[in-house]
């Protein structure tokens, strides 16, 4: 069985796009919808290269804006891929456990509302910490709260500036993201993983 997945993205969709290549024909996953809460998201163009339909989110604070296109495309995960804003309760009690965020940093340090972006390496630099990294945690009510999944580790070097840091997050985001879907698609519903797992040395 192949576990249907939607993707959430306001923008850019590099983690989207990392999804996309990690799951082959073969993969116990596959894309089947991806959603926004903008109409110029450049991922928007990327659902339409690889044929996947997409639907603008007009309305996100209202849960039947999502629901009626998660239901209608029978989506069984959905991923927050850098979409930045609470999703409705309504969804969540409906995706309970079924709803996987990815944030740049290593929770539960650097997250909460208003961490995203920029804001958040420049915290982890302004802090004096030696490492940042990615994580993936299931969605509740509160930001970036849900169970950790899974963490990837990166070293925050001399020098840094928030643009580095995020470059070098952004590469284990993309790491991070496929492999927890892939465990999630085997396992069917999503599962903890450890960094060896994810990361190889
Ligand atoms: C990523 O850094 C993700 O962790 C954060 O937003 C960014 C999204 O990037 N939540 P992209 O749109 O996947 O390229």
């Amino acid at each position: 069985m192949t576990m249907r997945v939607g993707v959430a993205i306001p923008g850019r969709g590099s983690n989207l796009e990392a999804v996309l290549r990690s799951l082959g024909p073969e993969a116990p996953a596959a894309v089947v919808l991806v959603l926004s809460d903008r109409r110029d998201a450049a991922g928007l163009g990327l659902a339409k290269e690889w044929s996947i339909p997409s639907e603008v989110l007009t309305n996100p604070g209202d849960a039947e804006t999502w629901l009626a296109p998660l239901r209608r495309y029978r989506v069984e995960l959905l991923v927050l891929a850098g979409y930045l804003k609470l999703v409705p309760t309504k969804v969540i009690n409906e995706y309970r456990g079924r709803i996987l965020n990815i944030h740049p940093a290593l929770l539960p340090a650097f997250g909460g509302k208003g961490m995203f972006g920029h804001r958040v390496h420049e915290a982890v630099l302004a802090s004096g910490a030696q490492e940042s990294g990615a994580t993936v945690h299931l969605v509740d009510e509160i930001y970036d709260h849900g169970a950790v999944l899974a963490q990837a580790r990166v070293p925050v070097l001399p020098g840094d500036t928030a643009d580095r840091l995020a470059h070098r997050v952004l590469e284990v985001e993309h790491r991070l993201l496929p492999a927890v879907v892939l465990a999630a698609a085997r396992a069917g519903h999503p599962v903890p993983l450890s960094e060896s797992a994810i990361l190889p040395s």
